[in-house]
């Protein structure tokens, strides 16, 4: 059996929540830091159009696998595919080139630029190949157009012209979000979109993930800690516990799996009406 078809078969097995080609694999990915394995022997596959997310308790190895994926960290064993491509080693920079992208830190953002400022750059740099605030002529104009677009789907327009160090905490983390969507990634990864919002900010993010996937046909890769959120948003949940993989399934599936009840959800099957 080829790894191909092991991972159609496993996809299967997942309840066939999302039918299509697989766009992201790892296989067998392990990453040590010294004794430690924070991340162990974990086989997971995203299929085109999925909106797939990652939970887990605090150290379980998301970021560590995201890490992994976006090439901030090297493995120490196993495997990342993007399409048929082996990327296990490729430089982190030339990934989004690929069409893997994961959202802009808040340390990343241009804090004395405006927010359309920011997302233009984004934009300018996808489209030229070129990293600078000070572009003028055809490519600057299309970069604005492009910019105010994003802004609009992130419902930020109408802070354009803050600066990003004044923006809000949520308007931060959306902002970043646009400047991920104006390098035009096939696969976004989100590393907890929606940390230090409130409620109220929260459900509105997870509206506007849904949203964005399905305007822009996207992959979505999500570790978010917000139960509601993952339950109402996600096609499948992979369930990370001491850098293992110990599910991955519907939010159904999830819901009734013993194995996650005992090691992280505490008893979500009482508290939730399934
Ligand atoms: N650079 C590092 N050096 C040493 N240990 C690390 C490093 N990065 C992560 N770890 C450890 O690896 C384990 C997994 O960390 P990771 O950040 O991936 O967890 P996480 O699931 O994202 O947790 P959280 O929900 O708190 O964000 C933890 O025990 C963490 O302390
Ligand atoms: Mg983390």
């Amino acid at each position: 059996m080829t790894s191909r078809t092991q991972s159609a078969a496993a996809d299967a097995e997942d309840g066939d929540a999302v039918a299509g080609e697989t766009v992201l694999r790892t296989e067998g990915l392990t990453r040590r830091f010294g004794e430690l394995v924070a991340v162990d022997d974990v086989s997971i596959s995203v299929t085109e159009g999925e909106l797939r997310a990652i939970i887990g308790p605090n150290g379980a190895g998301k970021t560590t696998t995201f890490n992994c994926i976006t090439g901030v960290l090297t493995p120490s064993e196993g495997a990342v595919y993007f399409r048929d491509e082996v990327i296990t080693d490729l430089p982190e920079e030339r990934r989004p080139h690929l069409g893997l992208a994961r959202s802009f830190q808040a340390n990343q953002l241009f804090a004395d630029e405006t927010v359309l400022e920011n997302v233009r750059v984004a934009a300018q740099t996808e489209r030229l190949g070129t990293f600078s605030l000070k572009l003028l002529g055809e490519g600057r104009e299309y970069c604005v157009d492009r910019a105010y677009e994003l802004l609009d789907l992130l419902g930020i327009r109408s802070v354009a012209d803050t600066e990003a160090a004044n923006l809000s905490h949520g308007d931060q983390r959306r902002l970043g979000i646009a400047m991920t969507l104006a390098t035009d990634p096939d696969v976004l990864l989100l590393d907890e979109p929606t940390s230090g919002m409130s409620p109220s900010a929260t459900a509105n993010t997870a509206d506007l993930i849904e949203d964005i996937q399905e305007d822009l046909d996207l992959t979505v890769v999500l570790i978010e800690h917000d139960m509601d959120v993952v339950l109402s948003i996600s096609d499948r949940i992979t369930v990370l516990h001491r850098g293992a993989e110990l599910a991955t399934g519907t939010p159904e599936q999830i819901r009734q799996n013993e194995n996650v009840q005992d090691a992280y959800l505490g008893g979500l099957r009482e508290e939730v009406d399934v």
